[in-house]
């Protein structure tokens, strides 16, 4: 067994955990909206007018803050007018070669939201739209005066504005959302923006970025770059939104190798953010611009178009995501707001459902375990442990990774600590200090299981669910085994 410290300064906290990282998103693609949110009305799926209620309990116990919709690269594509009233044409979804019946559209998702408690972000369509189109679409949702529109709103059961904050202005238009170069984008965007914020300063507007390695230069990022230098008027933005997916080897028979080279990977995400907040903070001096990660999480090569981009849900999969927010938690301070792909069915989806039957994914339990964390204050924290060398994804270089990957975040008189163990191997005794005051109680839960390629299927819905633990201070002070391949969430009560 291998040893480390923990260092908390519950003292010194460095910036509000925003609770939109603990977002989700959710496309028109497979049966992430079809059969996985929505049964529709005339279903024998237990539902509410339409809306599927073991799927819609699931994620209210989650509390999902934010639902990014209707795409991916289905938004531009996607016309809303299709999707409202009674009349509705069936068209093609070119992306996921599939019928569009637009049975679930603009009203549909915003009541998904409004029973599930979460905040839209809609995503609308530069690619093979206008501005006009997406103002349009706008004032449908939010404006409060007597038009056509608002009066269409009305007559679709919604008389009252549905408030929309979160607007994307198009979808990865380096490539779905249009082939864009990021001058030409750039344009764009000033041409959507400009209309968008004169009918509602309140939004907040999400421009396309991109991660690094993904736009012809490998280390810098380019496109963000060129974009931000084109885009002169700091007024319009509010985030630049990146995609980070992660893969290494198969779903449920990765080798050990690629096991520890997907933790290595997180460094690369990190990266992007560092790139991405240079590019901001360099270009907009004056403003605060946020960066979003509106689509991430792991994609094995088996997800693909053919099968609904759908996938096996392992334990290594879950802690991927338990690693993952620690890290958008400890970028508390630029990252806004999160999203995984995709909510049901879909890539790292929360729940996987056959007709009327349902069971939760790994990373379910994950969003379950960290939920506190949405809303607390980060804390400074210092790690020493063990560490593992690998080449993350996109860099030149090997680099040494840490195999606790940590963030702790306070409300009142309670820490929270969520700590991956990254190891295959190692369980690790670790010292858990604060700087300032005592521990006096702590409880916890753990998820792990014998093999991180143990996986929930309809068989086996709950092969990796978490457990309570046991573990006590000591005079303050808090010694406890993070066992391998396991994530902990541990409560700490101050003194
Ligand atoms: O999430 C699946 C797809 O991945 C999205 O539609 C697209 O934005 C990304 O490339």
């Amino acid at each position: 067994m291998s040893g480390a410290q923990i260092r908390l300064w519950p003292e010194l906290p460095k910036a509000r955990i925003h609770p939109n990282i603990y977002g989700h998103f959710a496309e028109h693609l497979g049966r992430c909206i079809y059969e996985g949110l929505w049964a529709g009305p005339k279903s024998r799926i237990p539902n509410e007018q339409g809306i599927r209620l073991d799927v819609l309990a699931a994620l209210k116990h989650l509390r999902i803050p934010v639902l990014r919709w209707p795409g991916g690269c289905f938004a531009d594509d996607y016309h809303w007018r299709n999707g409202i009233g009674s009349n509705r044409p069936g068209t093609v979804n070119i992306w996921w070669q599939q019928g569009e019946p637009n049975e679930f559209g603009t009203d549909e998702f915003m009541r998904f939201c409004q029973v599930s408690g979460c905040a839209p972000y809609i995503c609308c369509n530069v690619g093979s739209g206008t501005p006009q189109e997406a103002r349009e679409w706008l004032e449908y949702c939010n404006f409060g005066g007597d038009t056509t529109l608002t009066q269409q709103r009305a007559a679709n059961g919604n008389p009252a504005p549905y408030e929309v904050k979160y607007w994307g202005v198009g979808n990865e238009n380096w490539g779905c959302g249009g082939r864009f170069r990021p001058q030409d984008y750039a344009k764009e965007y000033v041409r959507f923006a400009a209309y968008l914020k004169a009918l509602d300063s309140r939004i907040e507007l999400a421009a396309c970025g991109t991660h690094f390695g993904d736009y012809k230069n490998p280390v810098l990022n380019a496109w963000n770059h060129d974009f931000c230098q084109e885009m002169v008027h700091a007024d319009l933005i509010d985030h630049i939104a990146l995609h980070r997916y992660f893969n290494r080897g198969k779903g449920t028979t990765f080798s050990d190798g690629e096991f520890q080279a997907l933790f290595a990977d997180v460094v690369t995400l990190e990266k992007d953010l560092e790139l991405t907040e240079a590019v901001l903070t360099y270009f907009y001096p004056d403003k605060f611009v946020g960066i979003i990660v509106d689509e991430w999480g792991m994609w094995h090569p088996e997800a693909t178009v053919d099968n609904g981009l759908e996938q096996d849900h392992t334990l290594r999969d879950a802690l991927l995501a338990g690693a993952v927010l620690n890290c958008f938690n400890r970028w508390a301070h630029r990252v806004t707001m999160a999203n995984i792909a995709q909510t049901i069915n879909v890539l790292q989806c929360m729940a996987m459902t056959d007709g009327a039957k349902m069971f939760l994914t790994p990373t379910y339990h994950v969003f379950e375990m960290m939920r506190p964390h949405m809303g607390a204050e980060l804390l400074t924290q210092a790690v020493e442990c063990p560490s593992f060398e690998a080449h993350p994804i996109g860099l030149n270089n090997k680099h040494t990774v840490p195999l606790l990957s940590v963030s702790a975040s306070r409300t009142g008189g309670k820490i929270l600590l969520s700590v991956v163990n990254q190891s295959l191997t190692n369980d690790i005794e670790t010292s858990i200090r604060l700087s300032e005051g005592k521990i006096e109680t702590a409880s916890g839960r753990i998820l792990t299981a014998k093999d991180p390629r143990e996986h929930n299927t309809f068989k086996n819905p709950k092969a990796v669910e978490p457990r309570r633990i046991k573990t006590e201070p000591v005079k303050g002070e808090l010694t406890h085994v993070f066992p391998r391949h396991s994530l902990t969430v541990l409560s700490l009560n101050l003194e």
